[in-house]
């Protein structure tokens, strides 16, 4: 299955009787791929990983072993949702991680963007084998792998290898049942199997998480500033019904500190930026325009509710000069 090709005249799926038929045909597909055996996954939470999971629980039950890492990266509530859709509701076998301090550890004062890049993802490998190596009997990874991911690393665009980096000792088939999909395709089938449209439908975020959002060396309390305050940026936007319509939003603290005053005394503390924009394939971005009463509310909800901050800041940069992250 995972040398699989999508057919040149494969019809887009769109519908849900299309959604049914494919689901069905890859419950069979899974089943007779792996049989009785034991299959991993890597479950991030974000839309592929997910649907996988949707399928091989659906497919195959307690055979499905998810590992959820949580880098300390993540987004407000975002492991919390994990476990509640797939181990609560779902019911699935997952084991949870909390890898925040190994991470957080790995990243204390570093500063150079790429590093931390790299420091990330190979420590999530380190975090994901050594959590394989405690399982026995495991022969199959599944993987989130996409249809364009697959082009792009034919085109040398972009080295797709969701497993590449495990240790070569580990050997595993995989299992890739989204592998002929476009990305609106697994939107279509994750809604079809019970997936909540918040995460089905979510933005896209990046793999080193907010650690990309937290420029230079990261701290615990500026990276919380950072969480708590894209967690306030999307409840308003969820709110104000923007959230549906902007490609991407966030927010970023950046290592400065200004003057400022809160309770009459001075406060010297960090700004926060605001980053909202549209774009189709991320190579060009617009900047999103927010109703100034929103904006209003924003600076007045992260001035008061979030520790350690005392201005807000509102990035109108286009991709280009600016990327949509700052690192
Ligand atoms: P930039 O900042 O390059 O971002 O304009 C374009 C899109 O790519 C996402 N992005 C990443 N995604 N790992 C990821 O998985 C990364 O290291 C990474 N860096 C940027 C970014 O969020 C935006 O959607």
């Amino acid at each position: 299955m995972s040398e699989g090709r999508r057919p040149d005249d494969m019809v887009r799926i769109t519908t849900p009787e299309q959604a049914d038929a494919f689901i069905e045909h890859q419950y069979a597909a899974i089943r007779e791929q792996v049989g009785d055996k034991k299959v991993l996954l890597a479950l991030s939470g974000g839309v592929d990983s997910s649907v996988v999971a949707a399928l091989l629980i659906k497919a195959i039950g307690k055979q499905l072993i998810c590992v959820h890492v949580n880098h300390g990266l993540l987004r407000k509530g975002e492991p919390e949702q994990v476990i509640d859709v797939f181990r609560n509701q779902m019911r699935a076998n997952l084991v949870y991680v909390d890898a925040t301090d190994r991470f957080l550890e790995r990243l204390a004062g570093v500063t150079d963007p790429e590093q931390k890049r790299m420091i990330i993802g190979g420590e999530f490998i380190n975090v994901f084998s050594d959590e394989a190596r405690k399982l026995k009997n495991i022969e199959f990874l599944a993987q989130g792998t996409i249809w364009p991911d697959i082009l792009e690393s034919e085109r040398g665009i972009k080295a797709h290898h969701n497993a590449g980096g495990l240790p070569e000792d580990m050997h595993f088939e995989l299992v890739e049942p989204i592998r002929i999909l476009f990305k609106d395709e697994v939107r279509v089938i994750g809604e079809r199997l019970g997936l909540p449209k918040s995460m089905v439908y979510r933005q896209p975020f990046p793999g080193p998480g907010l650690g990309v959002r937290c420029p230079g060396a990261i701290t615990r309390d500026r990276l919380e500033a950072v969480r708590e305050s894209d967690a306030i940026l999307r409840e308003e936007f969820e709110k104000n019904g923007l959230a549906g319509k902007v490609w991407q939003y966030f927010t970023v603290v950046p290592d400065f500190k200004s003057t400022g005053i809160k309770d009459g005394a001075r406060a010297f503390e960090w700004p926060v930026i605001i980053r909202a924009v549209n774009t189709t394939d991320a190579m060009t971005a617009e900047v999103e325009d927010i109703p100034f009463n929103l904006m209003k509310r924003l600076v007045e909800r992260i001035t008061t509710e979030v520790k350690g901050v005392n201005r807000v800041l509102y990035d109108f940069t286009p991709k280009p000069t600016g990327t949509i992250e700052y690192e």
